[in-house]
């Protein structure tokens, strides 16, 4: 081996490996991203596609809800402090982190 295609080599393995970084980084986000939208997908059904609510509906919309405002929420229906009609029994099988997880997704969306 000369030492022009021993330079190729040296380029192309540090290409790759460069390459290999950032397609798993890739991968990684999307795998998160995915999850977050499937964690809040749970509360599509009543509050709506992406936490909005037509309008009139009795139902609060959920997106822009400040992140604080939904955690502190979520908390008092899971420790019974908020009276609710549904909310109390599905905030009790969610985690602290799935909640958190939940108000992070929804504060980002517009309103
Ligand atoms: C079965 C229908 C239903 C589902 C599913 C549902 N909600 Fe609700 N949500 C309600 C209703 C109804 C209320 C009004 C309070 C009550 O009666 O329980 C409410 C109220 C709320 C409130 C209070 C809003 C405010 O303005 O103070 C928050 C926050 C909330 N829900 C978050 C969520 C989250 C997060 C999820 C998904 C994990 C979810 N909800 C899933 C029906 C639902």
């Amino acid at each position: 081996m000369n030492t022009r295609s021993i330079q190729t080599l040296a380029r192309c393995i540090a290409l790759s490996w460069v390459c290999g970084i950032a397609a798993t980084a890739q991968a990684q986000l999307t795998a998160e991203a995915l999850h977050t939208r499937a964690t809040a997908a749970m509360c599509a059904n009543c509050h709506g596609t992406e936490g909005r609510t037509i309008e009139g509906s009795s139902i609060p919309s959920l997106a822009g809800m400040p992140k604080d405002y939904m955690v502190l929420q979520m908390k008092a229906f899971k420790e019974g402090t908020r009276p609710a009609t549904v909310m109390h029994q599905l905030s009790k099988g969610l985690t602290d982190a799935q909640i958190q997880t939940i108000a992070s997704y929804y504060a980002a969306i517009p309103r």
